[in-house]
């Protein structure tokens, strides 16, 4: 019987996609054809969201018209700010952020799927994107909520709205951040939201079945679990002994390692430990960053032999906290840089592959059994 299934949709191809390409051998990753190092080094999240979305990189004509649209949107309707503001304080900050979408979902009676409709209620979903998840931040920190303002830039005018300020060089790395995390094909965020399109639901209701699966701890947990055992081991003394006893003894899996596309580095990663590197300034951000260096480098020595090597969430959660962000938000960030990527598959997949998606289980429960009332059971 188990042959004729396959757990976790493994090897199951359920589109054709131009958006992201992934060699998992040689560790390369493009989308629509461009590196995605050299976009994080070269380009915008607003240039590569309008890549991903309108299939080729914008002209300054496109890119500003697009950009004002994007960030026109980052107005949120006072009932979405004042359910957010009204969840438990201990709330999840992803937990905020699905309630926010689904709020915005009951906006939504009967969405028209077409091109104009599409790519229109996209921008929007950025611009609110942005607001959701710096609101989020602010009302877990106990901050007022703010109308986040237009800077030179999507980067800019989130980390504005988060801690009212920023540099250039945090920027660049947010900027960058939110390039690398755009796409990466179909992980089961954008499964989940690619099943609700294929029913023709609308864009918002997408978006939040997206982030109620990236909420589990084996799809957007990692950067935080990674950079919780780096708080652990607390010194770069501590790497030998603390990594002896926790993976190799009781032959644990190292978070940060391992893929199951790659066989080799993560190619994200470069960049991330890049920035990793350049924006550690206090001396516990260098704690940190040297921590993580030590840890790498027993993995790749113990692990590297089996293809498991460093993912791109080993360095990200660094960069994160270097940014100025705390711990519980470091999913948060994942998915807000992740939403161009699954409105681009989900406008995909409705445009130009449209079916239901609607998988078989083969059942293998009792045979015709006859009813019993209840007194008699
Ligand atoms: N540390 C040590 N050993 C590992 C690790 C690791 N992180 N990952 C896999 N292995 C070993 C396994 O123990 C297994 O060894 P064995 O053959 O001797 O039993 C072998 O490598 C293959 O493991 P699988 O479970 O088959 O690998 P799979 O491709 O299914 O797993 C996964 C991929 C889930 C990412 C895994 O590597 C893992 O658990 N990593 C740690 C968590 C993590 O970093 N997650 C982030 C993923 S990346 C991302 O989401 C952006």
């Amino acid at each position: 019987m188990s042959e004729a299934i396959s757990p976790g949709l493994e090897n199951v191809n359920i589109k054709y996609t131009e958006l992201t390409y992934i060699d998992g051998i040689n560790g390369i990753m493009r989308y629509r054809g461009y590196d995605v190092n050299e976009l994080a080094a070269r380009s915008s999240f607003e240039e590569v969201s309008y890549l991903m979305l309108f299939g080729k990189l914008p002209n300054y004509d496109q890119l500003n018209e697009f950009k004002n649209h994007v960030l026109s949107n980052m107005v949120l309707p006072d009932y979405v700010l004042s359910t957010m503001k009204s969840l438990p304080k201990k709330s999840d900050a992803l937990a905020i952020m699905q309630t926010a979408f689904s709020a915005l979902s009951s906006n939504e009676n009967n969405y028209q799927w077409n091109k104009e409709n599409d790519k229109k209620t996209s921008m929007a979903i950025l611009g609110q994107a942005l607001s959701i998840v710096a609101n989020t931040y602010r009302i877990k920190e106990g901050l007022d909520t703010v109308t986040p303002e237009a800077h030179g830039s999507y980067a800019e005018s989130f980390l504005n709205a988060c801690f009212g300020e920023s540099d250039k060089e945090k920027v660049r790395a947010m900027d960058a951040a939110l390039i690398l995390y755009m796409d990466h094909e179909i992980p089961a965020s954008t499964t989940a939201a690619l099943v609700t399109a294929s029913t023709l639901s609308d864009m918002y209701s997408s978006i939040t079945s997206a982030i109620t699966a990236l909420r589990g701890p084996l799809h957007g947990g990692a950067a935080e679990s990674a950079f919780k055992q780096f708080l652990e081991i607390k010194t770069p003394d501590n790497v030998d002994s603390w990594f002896q006893k926790n993976i190799i003894e009781p032959r644990k899996r190292l978070v940060g390692f391992g893929h199951r596309v790659y066989r080799t580095f993560d190619p994200r990663l470069k960049t991330f430990k890049e920035y990793a590197r350049s924006l550690a300034r206090t001396q516990e951000q260098k704690n940190l960053l040297e921590i993580a260096t030590k840890l790498e480098n027993l993995g790749v020595k113990n692990f590297g032999g089996k293809g498991i090597y460093t993912n791109t969430d080993f360095y990200s959660g660094l960069v994160f906290n270097e940014l100025g962000f705390p711990l519980y938000m470091f999913t948060s960030l994942f998915g807000l840089s992740r939403i161009s990527g699954i409105l681009a598959h989900i406008i995909e997949y409705v445009e130009t592959q449209e079916r239901l998606i609607r998988p078989r289980a083969i059942y293998n429960g009792p045979g015709s059994m006859e009813y019993i009332e209840i007194e008699k059971r």
